[in-house]
């Protein structure tokens, strides 16, 4: 089996594909610089090398001295409201040190390389659902880093025939690990987590970012992927690449949108408590609505999202907040992926 390199394996989604990894028999070196990731989310069974991305001596380094032949890259600021007001340190962690990463992985030989990437790449959507032929015009910072790197890996495909895959995750959601593997940024910023600190009584209420959208309820739509169906995906992809993917983006969403107003009433379903809301104004650079045309990842790898209705994701999420008020406890984190 194939060692890899998983970047911002102390991440939500990052340290939940780390341990599907272990799990499959996969060998798996984690670099995180924990600027953002959560030690206690590290899996067992990885080896956890503290680092960080840019530092490209250290990834040549650990590329020959685990043999790594792929890569999953996660590691990433991920904030769309920070990415406007910082965006030089989105370009420069996202975008210079990606590069300088994917270049120090050619060059020491790695021969697969998984962007994790996101629905921001579409900017505000033409058509719903959204294919992964839709044009490529982000609408902010964030979203420019991820668009960045994915043409530098095409380009590094081009040039290299280094294999890769772009995967363009919608609403990532939802705990693994029976509930102790979570959501934890600071400042909170996701809905999901937002909703049930509310419910906990950490928070007065639920501001609904918008009430005046062209959906349905007035609210703004989503497409919400459980981080264990997203972690799943990711294996898939690996699999395949050794013969070489048809394509190198890939949307992940389950397909169906939800409004805001819809994941509270689910939410108040799924944990049986009273969730107080208002309605404000919209968010800056909120698209109305973000729902995933998934039949391309569906029908290539044959797979079905095993949480495909919001209440059980909501469940899953329910039971990682219950236990964890505080997240992780340390209160340091700023929005890892
Ligand atoms: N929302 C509220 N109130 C809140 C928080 C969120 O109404 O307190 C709304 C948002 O306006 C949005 C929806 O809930 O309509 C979901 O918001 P999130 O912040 O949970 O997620 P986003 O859709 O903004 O962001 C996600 C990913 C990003 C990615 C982006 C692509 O988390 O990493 O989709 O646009 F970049």
């Amino acid at each position: 089996m194939s060692n890899i390199l998983v970047t911002g394996g102390a991440g939500y989604i990052g340290s939940v594909t780390a341990r599907e990894l272990a799990r499959a028999g996969y060998r798996v070196v984690v670099i995180d610089n924990l600027s953002k990731g959560h030690r206690e989310a590290l899996p067992e069974g990885v080896t956890f090398v503290e680092g960080d991305i840019g530092d490209v001596s250290l990834i040549k380094k650990l590329v020959w001295s685990y043999d790594v032949d792929r890569v999953i890259h996660f590691a990433a600021y991920s904030l769309v409201g920070e990415s406007f007001e910082k965006p030089e340190l989105y370009f420069e962690n996202n975008l210079i040190k990606g590069v300088r990463l994917i270049g120090a992985c050619v060059e020491s030989g790695v021969r697969h390389f998984v962007l994790s990437s996101t629905a921001a790449v579409y900017g505000d959507p033409l058509e719903i659902p959204i294919p992964e032929s839709h044009p490529l015009t982000p609408k902010n910072p964030y979203g420019f880093s991820k668009l960045g790197l994915e043409d530098v890996l095409r380009s590094y495909s081009q040039t290299h025939g280094l294999n890769v895959a772009f995967l363009r995750y919608f609403n990532a959601a939802g705990a693994a690990s029976g509930g102790m593997i979570g959501e934890d940024h600071a400042p909170e910023t996701h809905l999901i987590p937002i909703i049930f600190q509310t419910a906990l009584k950490k928070r007065e209420k639920v501001y609904v970012f918008g009430g005046d959208y062209d959906t349905p309820d007035g609210t703004a739509i989503r497409d919400y992927i459980h981080v264990q169906d997203l972690a799943r995906a990711h294996i898939l992809v690996l699999e395949a690449m050794e013969n070489g993917l048809p394509h190198e983006a890939y949307n992940l969403g389950v397909g169906r949108g939800y409004s805001v107003l819809e994941v509270l009433t689910e939410a108040q379903e799924a944990c049986g408590l009273t969730i107080p809301y208002e309605i404000v104004g919209r968010r800056v650079g909120d698209p109305p609505v973000l729902v995933a045309d998934n039949r391309r990842f569906t029908r290539e790898f044959d797979w079905q999202p095993e949480y495909g209705n919001l209440r059980d994701i909501l469940v899953s999420a329910w039971q990682w907040h219950r236990v964890h008020p505080d997240g992780y406890g340390n209160g340091e984190s700023h929005g890892a992926i």
